[in-house]
């Protein structure tokens, strides 16, 4: 039975805390880069949540708009452009609230596959980064998803987060396969073995 999430904010899960280091360290060197191409940065946080947990954690919309404002005031670049939009279906007041003070920043209660046609038409010729993060794998229709970069954009970019054995559990149920025994796809290979004593360094010599 699916788990319920209106817990979901409370507290950020371990899990949650790893996903959100990886996004970090992804924009920052993202929107190094993409600004060299000097056309502006729409960043779209497609299922954005609540924007920070009870706990006072950041959530995937401030970790975006801290790295942006980093970003921006280090780059050298001159003209440089970076807009964020937040989709978010159910947390949206929260939300809203909680990113007031950030300039270029759009808000949208509702849900992605509803809105997100607008905010592309309206987004054409500059470089497009989508963050992808939703609870399950069955709101990810990769067709759907697949269709979105067919605008006339400058670039676009997707960073898709998805629970892989959810998405095992559901690829094996649509080929009719029986998995029973759920631990078997979280099995990881010993990575244990003994250390060698001698560190061996082999030298190609040049003939
Ligand atoms: C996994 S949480 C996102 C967490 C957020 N990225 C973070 O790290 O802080 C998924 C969010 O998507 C929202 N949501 C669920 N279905 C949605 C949809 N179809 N469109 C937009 N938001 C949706 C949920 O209310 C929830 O806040």
């Amino acid at each position: 039975m699916a788990k319920r999430n209106n817990d979901f904010f409370n507290q950020k899960k371990p899990w949650s805390v790893i996903k959100d280091k990886l996004l970090g360290y992804y924009l920052k060197p993202y929107f190094q880069k993409i600004l060299l191409t000097k056309h502006p940065v729409t960043y779209v946080d497609c299922f954005a949540g609540a924007g920070k947990f009870n706990d006072g954690t950041d959530g995937s919309p401030l970790i975006a708009l801290k790295v942006i404002s980093d970003v921006l005031a280090q780059s050298k670049i001159a003209n440089t452009e970076i807009k964020s939009c937040f989709i978010e279906a159910h947390h949206y007041d929260q939300l809203n609230k909680n990113l007031e003070c950030y300039p270029n920043t759009q808000v949208v209660s509702g849900k992605f596959e509803k809105n997100i046609g607008k905010i592309l038409r309206d987004n054409l010729h500059r470089n497009i980064f989508l963050y992808i993060d939703p609870y399950g794998v069955k709101e990810l229709d990769f067709e759907f998803i697949g269709s979105l970069a067919k605008g006339s954009f400058y670039s676009m970019e997707l960073l898709l987060n998805f629970n892989s054995v959810g998405f095992l559990r559901v690829a094996f149920k649509a080929f009719g396969i029986d998995f029973t025994n759920e631990n078997d796809l979280l099995e990881e290979y010993d990575n244990s073995l003994p250390e060698p004593s001698a560190c061996t360094i082999t030298a190609n010599k040049r003939r």
